[in-house]
């Protein structure tokens, strides 16, 4: 099967050696990604932002890079600077997650903000978690996303990561609230996590949650709604790191082969979640790019760099070409 410029709306790549280590296999799948900006320190301005940008560049071939910064209480010289070599500006309450320690405190203080990406149209990309109790953080944060959608309807806003199943169906009532799913929430239980033996290699922020949250997910991810896109999350950190705590999973390596099975027979709805639906719902300007899945036995690598990747080892029944 051919697949028609693969987006991942959603990715970290960090730096240095283990950006160099991950980005091959985004490459190697992806036409695009969108790239998080949550690095040390995190990538909240131009000079940091083009930096950025020329080393994922220097360190790819026919591949785009859709950035975004991190937000802050920028100004509008600011923004419009930025604005041109932007996709979104990503939002992080303060301290929810991996290097987030700079995050918003209070909501109202980006208002100004958010008005002017409204009028320029920049998205508005949020990792949408509440410091509540673990498992109830995205459910509590839905209040948040409806204020956030009606005090600023020109905005588009983007719910990340999406593992409660609730926050699905703000999609149909809100034109401006669209939503990325990951591989893991979409095809993973907290049993995978917490069930067994524990794996820290599948935890990860938003926790992956019940199996009834999977089963929702899946069904709207499988109706081709237009507003849901493919977000991996992949988020690589050292198995040293990892089994000191790190929230994460390094999912790129897989994400085809294991979506080309969970589609099997529908290349069609495969198509729209994978590149067509971000496509149009953000009029993206990606250089087109074919993918080529071929049904040949294929092993998952056990290990990229000093990373632990979703799914070592496994095999599956179609690879990339
Ligand atoms: O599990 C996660 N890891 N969730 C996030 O939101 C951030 C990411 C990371 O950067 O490691
Ligand atoms: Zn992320």
């Amino acid at each position: 099967m051919i697949l028609n410029t693969p987006i991942d709306m959603h990715l970290h790549l960090r730096e240095g050696e283990m950006l160099k280590n991950v980005l091959p296999y985004t490459q190697n799948q992806f036409a695009a990604a969108v790239i998080m900006p949550n690095l040390v320190p995190p990538v909240d301005n131009k000079e940091r932002l083009l930096e950025y940008k020329e080393e994922i560049l220097l360190n790819s071939e026919n591949f785009t890079p859709l950035t975004n910064v991190f937000m802050k209480e920028f100004s509008e010289d600011e923004l419009l600077d930025l604005a041109d070599n932007i996709f979104a500006i990503k939002l992080y309450p303060a301290g929810i997650t991996t290097n987030s320690e700079n995050g918003v405190k209070t909501l109202e203080r980006v208002y100004p903000v958010l008005e002017m990406m409204s009028e320029l149209n920049i998205p508005l990309s949020v990792h949408g978690e509440t410091n509540g109790f673990v498992l109830d953080r995205e459910r509590e944060f839905i209040d948040v996303y409806k204020k956030l959608a009606t005090d600023f309807p020109k905005l588009k806003i983007i719910m990340e990561h999406i593992g409660t199943a609730d926050m699905l169906y703000l999609l149909d009532e809100y034109e401006n609230l669209y939503a990325t799913v990951t591989l893991h929430h979409l095809l993973l239980t907290l049993d995978e996590v917490v069930g067994g033996m524990l794996n820290p290699h599948y935890f990860c922020k938003p926790l992956i949650k019940t199996p009834k949250d999977r089963a929702e997910i899946q069904k709207f991810v499988k109706s081709g709604h237009k507003k849901v896109m493919f977000g991996s999350d992949s988020a690589p950190h050292s198995i040293k790191n990892k089994l000191k705590g790190a929230a994460g999973i390094f999912s790129a390596p897989v994400i085809l082969p294991a979506l080309a099975e969970f589609f099997e027979g529908d290349i069609e709805t495969f198509q729209k979640f994978i590149s067509d639906n971000a496509r149009s719902n953000f009029n993206l300007n990606v250089p087109e790019k074919k993918v080529e899945l071929i049904e040949e036995e294929w092993r998952a690598p056990y290990i990229v760099g000093d990373v632990k990747p979703m799914w070592a080892g496994k095999k599956f029944k179609y690879k990339v070409k």
